[in-house]
């Protein structure tokens, strides 16, 4: 079971959609795949579930030590090889601290997800755009960070965050744990793409910035819509294309463990 957590502290890069997408690729190649929703709007839960509000258990349930595990919340969605653990907004009052080093609850996602080891070959972690414990615990929960990316002059800075929780992370708990940035939504003939990427390359390292970029497209937008992945509502578009070449590269850093670790 090879663990993605996607984040990025900024709202809006396109966190939940590659979520949504990658899963639908990742499920399409014949991996099973578990989605887990560590952001209390809820948003990833909405669009794989029709009735997600009031669910007895969910994703919150691992942060108040009731002992509620895995295969309690996790759902079946209507795409074969497909699964959901989903949030409510109760997530949201797990993020009431910011001390998330000392906090015992920053290990609740991995504890919880030692369960379904055996069960699932991909689990896609989508995080809420904001500095949070459950955030932070979904970074301790990751064999690899993913980070969507926006073009702009701010990119790097802005990332700043999730940089040092993921080297804190790697520091204090997973020595072998990657980091990943993908540029997300780009626009045809944007030259900021290309600043975006060597900005990124010179801060983080070229072997950190992956190949495949997401283009910006209405696709996107239509098939999160109707609660598909792109892979499935629109198969030969070039943002469904992308996309498995995304998840390619992605499985491909992940088995041949040939991503180079960011330095601390
Ligand atoms: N490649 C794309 N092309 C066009 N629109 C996109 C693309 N990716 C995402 N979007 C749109 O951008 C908006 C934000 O996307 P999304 O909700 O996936 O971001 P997020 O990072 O999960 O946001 P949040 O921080 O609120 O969780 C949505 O309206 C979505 O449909
Ligand atoms: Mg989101």
């Amino acid at each position: 079971m090879q663990r993605v957590t996607i984040i990025n502290h900024k709202g809006g890069p396109g966190k939940t959609t590659t979520t949504v997408n990658l899963a639908g690729a990742l499920a399409g190649l014949g991996h099973r795949v578990l989605v887990v929703d560590v952001d209390g709007q809820g948003d990833v839960s909405s669009v794989f579930l029709d009735h997600h509000e009031n669910l007895p258990l969910t994703v919150a349930d691992f942060y108040n030590d009731s002992g509620v595990m895995l295969q309690d919340v996790i759902q079946p969605t209507t795409i074969e090889g497909l699964a959901i653990a989903p949030a409510d907004d109760r997530l949201n009052e797990v993020d009431t601290t910011h001390n998330f080093e000392n906090d015992p609850r920053s290990t609740a996602l991995l504890d919880a997800l030692e369960d379904a080891a055996d069960d699932y070959d991909y689990v896609l972690l989508d995080c809420a755009g904001k500095v949070h414990l459950t955030g932070y615990s979904a970074i301790v929960a990751a064999d690899l960070v993913l980070v969507p990316v926006e073009c702009s002059r701010f990119a790097v800075r802005n990332l700043a965050t999730v940089h040092r929780e993921f080297c804190s992370v790697q520091q204090l708990i997973n020595p072998d744990i990657a980091l990943q940035f993908f540029l997300s939504k780009v626009q045809p003939r944007d030259k900021t793409a290309e600043t975006t990427r060597k900005s990124l390359e010179k801060a983080f390292g070229v072997e950190q910035v992956m190949q495949t970029e997401i283009p910006f497209g209405k696709t996107f937008l239509t098939a999160i819509n109707i609660g598909k992945p792109i892979t499935i509502h629109s198969k030969r578009s070039k943002g469904s294309l992308q996309t498995i070449a995304l998840a390619q590269e992605l499985i491909e850093l992940l088995q041949g463990g040939n991503h180079v670790q960011a330095a601390a």
